[in-house]
């Protein structure tokens, strides 16, 4: 998979967070930061370690993003902190490849006396160093001038560790944390670091999945519809007999093809009134959100894929109203395949359409030649076999991710319980 560098993939989960909340995911790299200097002063730690802490530090309330009121932050940190710290941990550990170090983000706001009392030996340094990094940003936040680090040494061996609260006492001494937070350095810096990260293809294509079910936190059915955009697009593309490179590159523009998405409201995604003309706008900029957040970090063949997906082989899409001559095979399926999906599938003003008003539709759209007429020949002469196994494509794939919202529920009430012994 060299369609991406994985420090680029670092770069667009961080980014594609950011379109949906920006402050939230500006806590993530300052606290990133924080650990990052933390763990230098440490010492012990490869650069390549480090970056991957990185990572998951970056990520570290991504639970909030599903569990949370963004508008009142303090609350989800300080107060309420179960909610977000299990769906983080269920979300990292069933949808990405940071399963082993999940429990990082379970622990987050777990005191460190706490921790002790469970007996929790595993990255009980990572944890201890994160959640005191944590508080310092939401402290510092709150508080502004009038923080002082030295207000959590009374809480020296209950809240905190001695460990984490030396190591940033050191660190506050070698550098200046502070004046780098505010400013542009500590990107700067970890974007740095982030040349030493290194993914596998395998871990590059459960990051880039992941990044997909981030779609989740916007409107539940956009996971659904990118797993049966994926299975028609697939099917769609061994009937036009495209080389497995070809095909490879249509699998990743079509899995995140609607990230742009994600910076659109919930309210408007899952409206089912008649939209305004402004909110209708809204909507068809996500193609240039999708184009804006892959551009130079997404193989431009990729890029291309996914940001044309609203194109038509007439001229008659958007935003820039190619021609078919314009476009690649694997465009135009894509094309395809998104729009049949929006027909078979739910929306939140309709149910799903039956196959044989998809099929009316259509041969309408033959006759005006929306699609590639080569590849809408494809996809009629196999109609209920690409749209059965599409299906079932989509049912696995929530599978997953309900499997991660009702374990949720149950590790809360699990959690709750202990908390009120
Ligand atoms: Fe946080
Ligand atoms: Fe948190
Ligand atoms: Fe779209």
């Amino acid at each position: 998979m060299d369609f991406i560098r994985s420090k680029n993939i670092f770069l667009l989960t961080r980014d594609t967070l950011k379109m949906m909340d920006n402050r939230l995911m500006k806590h993530g790299s300052r606290v990133a930061y924080i650990l990052y200097r933390m763990m230098e002063t440490a010492g012990g730690y490869e650069d390549f370690e480090m970056a991957e802490y990185v990572m998951l530090a970056t990520l570290h309330d991504i639970g909030a993003y599903r569990t949370a009121d963004l508008s009142k932050p303090l609350t989800f940190e300080t107060k309420d902190t179960l909610p977000h710290s299990i769906y983080g941990y269920l979300f990292l550990k069933y949808l990405s490849p940071f399963e082993d170090r999940a429990k990082i983000l379970l622990n987050h706001h777990v005191t460190f006396m706490e921790l002790a009392e469970k007996g929790e030996k595993e990255h009980m340094e990572i944890t201890t160093f994160l959640s005191l990094a944590e508080c310092v940003d939401v402290y510092r936040e709150a508080l502004g001038e009038k923080f002082n680090v030295s207000s959590f040494r009374p809480f020296e061996g209950k809240r905190f560790s001695r460990q984490a609260l030396d190591v940033l006492d050191k660190t506050m001494r070698n550098c200046r944390l502070f004046d780098e937070l505010d400013s542009e350095i500590h990107e700067q810096k970890l974007n740095a670091l982030m040349d030493s990260i290194m993914f596998t293809n395998e871990e590059k294509k459960r990051y880039m999945e992941m990044i997909m079910y981030c779609l989740d936190f916007r409107s539940h059915m956009k996971v659904f519809d990118t797993a049966v955009c994926i299975s028609i697009c697939s099917q769609l593309a061994g009937y036009m007999g495209l080389d497995a490179h070809t095909q490879e590159m249509l699998y990743y523009g079509a899995l995140i093809h609607d990230i742009g998405m994600l910076s659109i409201p919930r309210e408007i995604i899952e409206s089912n009134r008649k939209l305004t003309d402004e909110e209708f706008n809204l909507v068809r900029g996500h193609v240039h959100l999708t184009r804006s957040i892959l551009e130079s970090r997404m193989e431009p063949d990729v890029m291309e894929i996914a940001s044309r997906h609203h194109e038509r082989y007439n001229g008659s899409g958007y935003p820039e109203g190619l021609q078919g001559k314009d476009m690649t095979e694997a465009q135009m399926i894509l094309q395809l395949a998104d729009s049949v999906t929006g027909m078979i599938n739910d929306r939140p003003f309709r149910k799903g359409l039956s196959n044989d008003l998809v099929k009316d539709i259509l041969k309408e759209d033959m006759r005006d030649k929306c699609y590639d007429p080569r590849i809408m020949k494809q996809f009629m002469a196999h109609f209920d076999q690409i749209i059965t196994q599409a299906k079932q494509q989509g049912e696995d794939s929530l599978a997953t991710n309900s499997l991660v919202r009702s374990r949720y529920k149950k590790l809360e009430l699990a959690m709750n319980r202990i908390k009120k012994k």
